[in-house]
């Protein structure tokens, strides 16, 4: 897609539930770091936590572009926050393995252990456009290492149910069925069903 022109956003977010073609879509980087990038932030926000989870990323509300928010200090329940947005972002010196128990406000009701990266550099790009470096270690505590890991895979096309085994999808595989006869419902045709 070519980036002539600025990037609308919408004005209303609606989160796109499995299976909408959009979360199987590569996202395109961002390239206009203004007002309304800004704008569609804090909409996000908004919407995140209004159906209160921990991250959103663009494709979900069906803006496929390389952009989440998070704000992992909202898990706690304590009033806590951390906002953080987080613009065409990349793992680098990955290493180790931790399991932690996911969900996705695309697939309510699902859960499952996912298997990830323990600690990593996240490089990111801020709203103002200056690139910055994360450290983050899982095992020490940095329940936003999870976090990122699981947005940065809607960027590209991913969802947490690809990680699973084929044992883990059995215990899924209704719920899955349930959300992928609801759209074709709504919509009249199938989506982007998962192959398994
Ligand atoms: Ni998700």
């Amino acid at each position: 897609m070519a980036n002539s022109g600025p990037t609308t956003y919408p004005d209303v977010l609606t989160i796109l539930q499995y299976p909408a073609p959009v979360l199987r879509k590569l996202a395109t980087p961002v390239t206009a770091f203004d007002e309304r990038l800004r704008a569609f932030a804090e909409r996000m926000f908004e919407t995140m936590y209004a159906a209160k989870g921990v991250g959103l990323a663009a494709p979900q509300v069906g803006v496929s572009r390389r952009l989440f928010v998070t704000d992992h200090a909202q898990r706690d329940g304590n009033g806590h926050s951390d906002r953080r947005v987080f613009i065409n972002p990349r793992i680098e010196n990955a290493s180790g393995e931790e399991t932690y128990e996911e969900g996705c406000l695309s697939f309510p009701g699902v859960y499952a252990k996912v298997t990830r990266h323990n600690r990593f550099d996240f490089v990111y790009q801020d709203l103002l456009g200056f690139e910055q470096r994360l450290t983050l270690d899982v095992e020490a505590g940095d329940f936003l290492g999870v976090v990122v890991q699981h947005e940065l895979d809607h960027l590209d096309g991913k969802v947490f149910v690809d990680h699973l085994t084929a044992a883990q999808v059995t215990l899924v595989k209704r719920r899955l069925r349930e959300m992928e006869k609801d759209y074709k419902t709504e919509h009249g045709k199938a989506g982007a069903v998962l192959r398994r």
